[in-house]
């Protein structure tokens, strides 16, 4: 059975900002997702960091580092590549972000899970 799409934005939306974020419900717990562009792909995960359980934007409004290659944590820096979403930092090396399967049709991104719902 095909899940239900939940729409996200229009991926032009993506090309002007770093990175986007959404309230979800994601196996009925309340949550937010990143939504960003990496080398012009889409990619999304749960806002979620493993290290102490803070959402990756909780100390400044970013999710990525300097160089834009990775994403970082902002409470203690821990670093992850953003097509895979798995922490390159030594305490919680080879751990993975949740990430969640993203669609777009007819230019409009679109959660491809089943176990989301969006909150609008
Ligand atoms: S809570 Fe994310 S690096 Fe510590």
């Amino acid at each position: 059975m095909q899940s239900k799409l939940k729409a996200i934005c229009p991926i032009q939306d993506l090309q002007r900002v770093s990175y986007l974020s959404r309230a979800i419900n994601f196996k009925a717990q309340p949550c937010s997702a990143i939504i960003f562009l990496f080398n012009g792909k889409p990619y999304s995960y749960i806002n979620h960091c493993m290290h102490m359980h803070r959402p990756l934007n909780c100390e400044q409004d970013a999710v990525f580092d300097e160089s834009g290659k990775y994403l970082r944590c902002s409470m203690h820096g821990f670093i992850f590549d953003p097509e895979t979403g798995v922490c390159q930092s030594p305490v919680c090396y080879g751990q993975r972000l949740q990430s969640l399967r993203l669609q777009e049709i007819d230019g409009i991104l679109y959660f491809a899970e089943k176990h989301l719902s969006a909150n609008d």
